[in-house]
C-alpha cells in the first residue's frame, strides 16, 4: 500500500534494534485519513471471505479495526488486555507471550460476543512473532468460529509472525513488508 509506504519513509523513526517507530500516525497520534484508507485495502483483499466481525487488540489495533469494520459494515471487538471490572460476564482468555516486552498477558473477550460459526477478521498495527495474533486466532475458535484472515498494518518481515501464521493455515494480508531495520534506515520487502 503506497500512502502507508510513504508515511513508514517520511514519519517511521527506526528504534534499534528492529523496533519501529510510528508513533505520528499510529501508535499515538492515529491518522484519520490513512486508516480510512487502510480500512478500505483491507476490505478490498478479503471480499468474499463472507467476513460477519472484526476482532482486535487494545490499544493500537482499535483504529485500523474500526475502520476496517465501517468499511465491511460489520462489528468490531477488540480483546482487551486487562480485566474489566464491568466484564462480568463470561469471558474466553488466552496468554500472550510478547517476545519485545518480555511478559506474558492475558488477553479477553466476553463470549456473548462471538457466535458460533462467525467468520472473523484478525486485524492488527504490527505483526513481529506472530503471538497476538495467534492469541486471537484461538478465541475465535474456543468461540466456535473461524478465522477468515489476518490483517496487519506493518509487518516485520524478519521476524517469524508471516511464516508461522501461514504455516498454521492462515490467511495473512500485511499492508507494508519489512525487511530490515539496519543502520536507522526502513528496508522494504519487494513484491
Ligand atoms: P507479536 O504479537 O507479533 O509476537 O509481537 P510482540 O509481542 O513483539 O509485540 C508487543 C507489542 O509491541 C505490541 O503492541 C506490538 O504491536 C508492538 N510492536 C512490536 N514490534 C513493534 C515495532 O517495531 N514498532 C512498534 N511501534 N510496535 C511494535 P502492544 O504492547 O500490544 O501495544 P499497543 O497496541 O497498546 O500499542
Ligand atoms: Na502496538
Ligand atoms: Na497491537
Amino acid at each position: 500500500m503506497e500512502l502507508l509506504r510513504q508515511k513508514v519513509i517520511n514519519e517511521g523513526i527506526v528504534l534499534g534494534p528492529g523496533v519501529l517507530k510510528v508513533d505520528s500516525f499510529l501508535n499515538h497520534q492515529m491518522d484519520p485519513f490513512l486508516m480510512r484508507e487502510v480500512g478500505r485495502e483491507f476490505t478490498r483483499r478479503f471480499a468474499g471471505e463472507g467476513i460477519t466481525k472484526v476482532l482486535t487488540i487494545e490499544s493500537s489495533g482499535i483504529a485500523p479495526g474500526i475502520m476496517t469494520a465501517l468499511e465491511l459494515e460489520v462489528p468490531m471487538i477488540f480483546a482487551r488486555k486487562q480485566k474489566s471490572l464491568t466484564l462480568t460476564e463470561d469471558i474466553y482468555v488466552e496468554k500472550v507471550y510478547s517476545f519485545t516486552k518480555k511478559e506474558t498477558n492475558e488477553i479477553t473477550v466476553s463470549r456473548k460476543f462471538i457466535a458460533p460459526g462467525e467468520r472473523v477478521l484478525i486485524v492488527d498495527d504490527f505483526l513481529a512473532n506472530g503471538e497476538a495474533a495467534f492469541g486471537l486466532a484461538r478465541i475465535v475458535e474456543q468461540a466456535g468460529g473461524s478465522v477468515a484472515g489476518i490483517g496487519i498494518v506493518i509487518e516485520k518481515a524478519f521476524q517469524p509472525g508471516n511464516r508461522l501464521l501461514k504455516e498454521a493455515g492462515y490467511r495473512v494480508e500485511s499492508l507494508v513488508r519489512i525487511a530490515s531495520l539496519d543502520d536507522g534506515v526502513v528496508g522494504f520487502v519487494e513484491e
